[in-house]
Parts: C-alpha cells; sequence; structure tokens
C-alpha cells in the first residue's frame, strides 16, 4: 500500500511539474493521455489495487480519485492559460487590414436558373401577401389523390406515371400503394388549410414533384409552384386579376393573358392559363421567321388554375358555404425555358457550366 500512495504522489508532482512547463495544447493532450488515459500512469496504479488486502483499497482509491480531480483541474486550468496567451500574442501582433483587396479573389457563383425562377415566382406572390409554404415529397395518397377529389380509377394514378413506395421500406407502418412521391404540389393546399385552421388562406408553395417520365420537355423529378387564395367573397375575377398582374410581373409588363376552361378534379370551374409569347411578343412571327416557342401561335400555356372545389374546401377543414377560392399551379422548368428561351429541359439537370454560366 505504500508503495501505491508513493506512486501515487510522485504521479502527482509530475503532473503539476510537466503542465505548468506545457507550451502548447498538443502538449497538454499528450500529457493527459500519459497521466490519465487508459494506458496512463493513474491506471497503472489503479492495476496495482487488485494486489491489496481488502480493508486497505478505499484508502488507496480515495487518494486515486483525488490526484484524478487534481490532474483534470490543472489540464483545464492550463487549457485556459494557454486560449489566454494565444489570443494576447494575436492582439499584440501586427493588425490585419480588412480593407485590403482580395490577392486572389475566387470566382463568384449563383443560383441555378430553377432556383432563381422558383424564387422569383414565389417573390411576386409574396408582393401580394402569399405566405411561402411546403409540404412533404413522400406524400399520402391521400393528400396527393383522394382529398383532392382524384378518383381512385384516375389514370393520373396509373403506376406508369406514380411512383410508389414499396411496402417493406414502410416498416408495416402503412399499406403499400398509400405512400407515394407527391405528383404536383397541390398536396400542399389541404395541409395549409388544414395547418392555418381558418381563412384568409394565401400561399405559394415551390417544390419538388416526381413522376415517371424522361424525355425533351420532362424529367422524372420537376419543379412545380402551387397556389391556393381561400377567403370570403374571393370570386373568378380576383383568380383573373392574379394571375394576369402575375404574369406581367414575371414576363413583362405588356404581356397579355387568356383563359381556357379546362378540367382539373379539384377545382371548378377550371382554366388553363396561356400568356402572350414571351419571345416573339404574340406575333408567332421572330426575325421574319416562324416562332418556334410559340409554334407561330403567339400564345403559350403557363399554367392550371380554377375555383376551389367545395369539396377540397371541406377536406381542408374549410366550410365551402362560407368561404372559396382559387388555386394554380405552374411548372417551373417550363417558366424557366419560356422565359430564357430554353429549348431542352434536361439541359436543366446535365450541369453542365457551359449552360449555367449563361444565367
Ligand atoms: N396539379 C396540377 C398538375 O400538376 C396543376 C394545377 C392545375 C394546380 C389546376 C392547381 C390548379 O392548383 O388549380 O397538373
Amino acid at each position: 500500500m505504500a508503495s501505491l500512495l508513493a506512486q501515487l504522489e510522485s504521479l502527482s508532482q509530475a503532473a503539476a511539474r510537466d503542465i505548468a512547463a506545457a507550451s502548447d495544447e498538443k502538449a497538454l493532450e499528450e500529457l493527459r493521455v500519459r497521466f490519465l488515459g487508459k494506458k496512463g500512469e493513474l491506471s497503472a496504479v489503479l492495476r496495482g489495487m487488485g494486489a491489496l488486502a481488502a480493508e486497505e483499497r478505499p484508502k488507496v482509491g480515495e487518494v486515486a480519485n483525488r490526484v484524478r480531480d487534481q490532474v483534470e483541474s490543472l489540464l483545464d486550468g492550463a487549457r485556459e492559460r494557454l486560449a489566454g496567451a494565444r489570443l494576447e500574442a494575436e492582439l499584440a501582433g501586427p493588425p490585419i487590414d480588412v480593407t485590403l483587396a482580395g490577392r486572389r479573389p475566387l470566382p463568384r457563383g449563383h443560383r441555378h436558373p430553377l432556383t432563381r425562377a422558383a424564387e422569383e415566382i414565389a417573390a411576386i406572390f409574396a408582393r401580394l401577401g402569399y405566405e411561402v409554404a411546403s409540404g412533404p415529397e413522400i406524400e399520402l395518397d391521400w393528400y396527393n389523390f383522394e382529398a383532392l377529389n382524384i378518383p381512385a380509377d384516375h389514370p393520373a394514378r396509373d403506376m406508369q406515371d406514380t411512383f410508389y413506395v414499396e411496402e417493406a421500406a414502410l416498416g408495416g407502418a402503412h399499406r403499400s400503394g398509400s405512400v407515394l412521391l407527391r405528383t404536383h404540389t397541390s398536396p400542399v393546399q389541404i395541409r395549409a388549410m388544414k395547418r392555418l385552421g381558418k381563412p384568409p388562406v394565401r400561399i405559394i408553395c415551390p417544390g419538388r414533384v416526381y413522376r415517371s417520365d424522361y424525355d425533351q420537355t420532362h424529367s422524372p423529378m420537376f419543379h412545380q409552384v402551387e397556389g391556393l387564395c381561400v377567403d370570403e367573397h374571393i370570386t373568378f375575377a380576383d383568380l383573373k386579376g392574379t394571375l394576369a398582374a402575375f404574369a406581367r410581373a414575371y414576363f413583362g409588363p405588356g404581356t397579355r393573358t387568356r383563359f381556357r376552361p379546362s378540367y382539373f378534379p379539384f377545382v371548378e370551374p377550371g382554366a388553363e392559363v396561356d400568356v402572350s409569347c414571351s419571345i416573339c411578343g404574340g406575333s408567332g412571327r421572330k426575325d421574319g421567321k416562324r416562332c418556334g416557342t410559340c409554334k407561330e401561335t403567339g400564345w403559350l400555356e403557363v399554367l392550371g388554375s380554377g375555383m376551389v372545389h367545395p369539396r377540397v374546401l371541406e377536406n381542408g377543414g374549410i366550410d365551402p358555404s362560407r368561404y372559396t377560392g382559387f388555386a394554380f399551379g405552374m411548372g417551373v422548368e417550363r417558366m424557366a425555358m419560356l422565359k430564357y428561351g430554353i429549348d431542352d429541359l434536361r439541359l436543366f439537370f446535365e450541369n453542365d457550366l457551359r449552360f449555367l454560366r449563361q444565367f
């Protein structure tokens, strides 16, 4: 026992001496390992306790604990001392002139054209009082289809279009076929109505959507922006005025809009919205030639819209006898292609810098 206590005493003195002399944090770490580490000196002493008589162990254990605490606090103190000294040295050293120009300026990057288009669209609606909302990309069938009044036999539900999440991946939490990658941003309409509880609801939701499709104008992952406005006395005139104002803000002040009747299960009535061609100004001709962007029609189809179906309001927890609303949805890739005159959607996803640098 006496020899173990003597070892502890000399360990304690060596630690105090060496820690006081340590000149940097790396040296302190080495000392910590040497004295307190798993294979360090203190551990070696503790291993020697096995040979002691049972009544001697508590005494040695108590001293060992005290030595460990002491070494730890010496290490803490030394760390603080070194950090303080480093700060002092920095302050005393030559000042850094933050106003000097950098010697090798890094080339500045910029946002992807799709990010830019989505942000621009959302910003226009933000100026009209819309709040940016979001929802999950892995969505329940109920939000993506059912609550939006899309019947079970609707072609959009086909395996060919919709990516379903396999039952095995769901850990038994859901039936297979009930979880999918959202095919549009419209489910956010229901989520937003339920979240806000009661009108007014004015949300805009940019986000990723998924469909099993791939060609010059389709990608399995693409982006949409959804909009929803619900309140008392909302009419089709509000829908027209809002989307016409949006088209002028996004495509330019002279842009005209036209509404064509169309069918979407979650609106009634529904309309597709065209804008005058942003490339040829609506004339159908560009530089004496046929305008390829609008195929000489002078019009571009840009979004779907309509008055929110009463059943959809109900599914969002809103009383359709008191409130009305309008909704709209547009493809971000298409909005960017039309604005910048890009003819192949796949360019957005190839990440070729020669393409991206043009924006
Ligand atoms: N969700 C539709 C689609 O992906 C687009 C759409 C049409 C959204 C009409 C709407 C709407 O909100 O009112 O094709």
